[in-house]
């Protein structure tokens, strides 16, 4: 169960808004543009590399998915979808989904995203492998376009050439830009002719790229976006060069660990819990929560419906919000950087009361 807007513009509502084009990016993978009306553009206004929460209903079941804006700033709402085995969301989009169709839509979120300011110079660099090219599309060409004195370097690998998304828009990129934007690939199952560029993005690969092309000490910020072995390898490697945490972005898509608790009323009912109250969209709902149970999005979810979430595993951060009481237990807590967890932020979808009372706001993030 969940809310669809009625409101126009509520910011953590779902809007059920028209599919404008499904184009094939590669044999496995298509872009999807999604119409957004004027009366919601402001709502839907987005920074490079946020990312929006997708949901299909069929019969009586709901889908619910996040992905990356590929679009650069100020563009239209696209975004990029490749292709699981037995990848239920994306075997529809891929196979089914065709322009006149309705998706309904969270507002943008996501921390994944630069601090554009035209005035800047900064050298950039991007790490992604195979869809992780979405948000980084997106951060690349806005970077490129919105500081015109910075420059970007993009490392990309793939399996094959034929599997690379995106490759005429690179293309496009490195001729508007051909002094400010160096792009990489590394081809694992392919042979790209250069034994440097052959291979998966692992710490030896890394190693050889920074000693021969990217000297770690020229880049301001990082930008990594892959499957979660990779980021933690490439983190630890340019931690070890002397590169700052804190100048190094992430994004997941997904974590084996990723399994959510059910919610029923009987669950609840039964238990005796914490006292939680819940800021949503200006309006607050209290309701008992186990300590040890379901977690406080699922026990939300029951009163209101349209708290705002979509991998339910600690993964997407749709569902952060601000503890501003008590204090709370979370199972993972991978969508937060360390700063994130000290600014008293939290993910409803991990979180369990430790205290007696708790209060968490989803307006104040
Ligand atoms: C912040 C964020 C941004 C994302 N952006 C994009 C994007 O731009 N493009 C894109 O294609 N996807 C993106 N994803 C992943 C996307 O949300 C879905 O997880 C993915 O499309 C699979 O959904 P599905 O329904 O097809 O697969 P499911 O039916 O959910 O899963 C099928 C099988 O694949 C596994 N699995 C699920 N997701 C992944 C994954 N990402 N990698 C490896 N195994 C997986 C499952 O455990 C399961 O075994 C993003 C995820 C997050 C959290
Ligand atoms: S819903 Fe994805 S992190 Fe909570």
């Amino acid at each position: 169960m969940s809310a669809v807007a009625e409101a126009s513009g509520a910011r953590h509502a779902l809007h059920p808004l028209r599919v404008a084009a499904v184009e094939p990016l590669t044999d496995d993978s298509v872009a999807i543009t999604i119409e957004v009306p004027d009366e919601l553009r402001e709502t839907f206004e987005f920074q490079p590399g946020q990312h929006v929460a997708i949901v299909r209903r069929a019969g009586g079941d709901e889908l619910r998915r996040s992905y990356s804006i590929c679009a650069p700033v100020g563009g239209p709402l696209r975004v990029a979808v490749k292709l699981l085995p037995e990848g239920r969301f994306s075997r529809y989009a891929c196979s089914e989904l065709k322009p006149g169709d309705t998706l309904e839509v969270l507002p943008p979120v996501g921390r994944f995203t630069p601090a554009l300011d035209p005035a800047r110079t900064r050298h950039y660099a991007a790490i992604a492998a195979g869809s992780g090219i979405a948000p980084v599309m997106s951060i690349t060409s806005s970077a490129l376009d919105v500081e015109p004195s910075s420059r970007f370097t993009l490392i990309y690998g793939n399996r094959t050439t034929s599997s690379i998304m995106f490759l005429e828009e690179l293309e496009d990129l490195k001729d508007r830009y051909p002094d400010r934007f160096q792009l990489v690939h590394v081809l694992s199952r392919e042979n790209p002719g250069v034994e440097l560029l052959a291979g998966r993005i692992d710490r030896a690969k890394l190693t050889r790229i920074l000693e021969l092309l990217l000297p770690p000490e020229t880049i301001d910020e990082w930008f990594l976006c892959g499957p979660l072995q990779m980021i933690e390898e490439i983190r630890t490697t340019l931690t070890d060069k002397g590169v700052a945490m804190s100048t190094i972005h992430r994004e997941l898509f997904h974590a084996e660990d990723m399994t959510p608790a059910v919610a029923t009323s009987e669950v609840i009912a039964e238990g005796t819990g914490a006292a939680v109250d819940v800021i949503l969209d200006g309006r607050r709902s209290t309701l008992t929560v186990p300590h040890d149970g379901v977690s406080i999005l699922e026990a939300a979810l029951l009163v209101r419906p349209d708290a705002p979430f979509a991998c339910k595993g600690g993964v997407c951060g749709t569902c952060r919000c601000r503890l501003l009481e008590g204090q709370v237990r979370m199972d993972h807590a991978y969508a937060l950087e360390d700063d994130e967890l000290a600014d008293g932020l939290v993910l409803a979808c991990q979180s369990h009361p430790v205290t007696d009372t708790v209060v968490l706001d989803f307006d104040a993030v």
